[in-house]
């Protein structure tokens, strides 16, 4: 795709809604500052943080912008071709293939072109789509985060996902079984297939079945979803345990907040929150395992920009298998 007369293809969203309200649009290429790249836009994934800001819930997310979304174009995992270089960027040059996550740095990544900063971005990994590389960045970096830096996951151990069929439960089911840790992943009935086929070793359905009252015990449980009570959860870890809630209600992450302290000293069992941090040598990590092999990023299905509207509320209906990608059709 040429850059013609300064304008683009981007989804717009100009109020809080839902995918009906967003749009189409033709909009200015931004130009690059100082620090940052312009990248033409190959792939784009759907993160559950767009689909909280495009909905304006929790309402934590209208903090500092009430009536309307912060960010006009949505959209922070992408995937690249660099285009042009702010004076001071020293990693990448033109022609470079790049994916990040844009989270940190203004988000627009559901557009034709978009301008991030240099930290923000990582040399793709090679031999793998453009998709594929779009699904990584924010869902696997907090699966790595949240199982090694907060769980501190080692192999042997043994570890549950809850929530494990979306981005960071197919990523961080890859990465447990990497480890040599014993997997458990709890879902909707129909993923429990693939997440086997991807590594996990045992498989739970949510609707028939309530981990935290089988008897088993856990030395990590990574929640994505975040709905269950502290209290539930503690009965699922082993003396020494942890408990990492990487999303959750607003209450459920109130109460894991206040929980924390207590339940860390007084039993033995850990309860922290993730706080994601965009991290480009955590990129890194994800673009060694993705090259070798070791990972593979799990796709299920690629919306043309034209239905990016329909890719949002496709995540929006929770029946996604990994990542929901919309891809630029360069
Ligand atoms: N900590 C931070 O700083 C930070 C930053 C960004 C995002 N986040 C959080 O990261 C999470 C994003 O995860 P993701 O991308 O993997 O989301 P996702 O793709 O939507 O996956 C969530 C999975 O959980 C399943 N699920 C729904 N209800 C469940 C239940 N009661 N029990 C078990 N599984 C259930 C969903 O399946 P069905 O819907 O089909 O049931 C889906 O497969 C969100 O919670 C978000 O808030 C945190």
């Amino acid at each position: 795709m040429k850059l013609e007369a300064g304008s683009m293809q981007a989804l717009v969203c100009d109020s809080y809604g839902t995918p009906d309200d967003l749009r189409l649009e033709e909009v200015v290429i931004p130009v690059p500052k100082e620090h940052e790249v312009l990248i033409a836009v190959h792939a784009a994934s759907v993160n559950s943080w767009d689909w909280d800001l495009l909905r304006g819930r929790p309402y934590l997310t209208r903090l500092g912008a009430f009536r309307k979304p912060r960010y006009r174009i949505l959209g922070a995992d992408v995937a690249g071709r660099v285009i042009a270089v702010g004076v001071a960027v020293e990693r990448f040059r033109p022609g470079d293939e790049v994916f990040g996550d844009l989270s940190g740095c203004g988000w627009g990544g559901f557009a034709e072109y978009v301008c991030a900063t240099e930290a923000a971005l990582t040399l793709k990994p090679e031999g793998v789509s453009f998709e594929q590389a779009a699904a990584i960045p924010q869902a696997a970096v907090l699966a790595l985060q949240g199982l090694r830096d907060k769980g501190k996951l080692a192999g042997g151990q043994q570890v549950l996902i809850n929530g494990a069929g979306g981005g960071v439960g197919t990523f961080g089911i890859q990465y447990a079984q990497l480890l040599g840790a014993e997997v458990t992943g709890v879902d909707r009935g129909e993923k429990l297939e693939a997440l086997l086929a991807i590594g996990a070793d045992h498989a739970l359905d949510y609707q028939l079945e309530d981990f935290t009252l089988s008897g088993k015990q856990y030395d990590l449980i990574l929640d994505v979803v975040g709905v269950r009570s502290v209290m539930d959860i503690k009965r699922a870890l082993k003396p020494g345990g942890s408990y990492v809630m990487v999303g959750g209600t607003t209450p459920r992450i109130l109460q894991a907040l206040l929980a924390s302290p207590i339940t860390s000293r007084l039993e033995r069992k850990k309860v922290s929150l993730l706080l994601h941090k965009p991290n480009h040598n955590d990129q890194l990590v994800w673009k060694s395992y993705v090259e070798a092999g070791q990972v593979k990023p799990v796709l299920d299905r690629v919306f043309p920009l034209s239905d990016a509207a329909q890719a949002l509320a496709y995540f929006g209906e929770g029946r996604a298998i990994g990542k929901v990608v919309v891809s630029m059709g360069r």
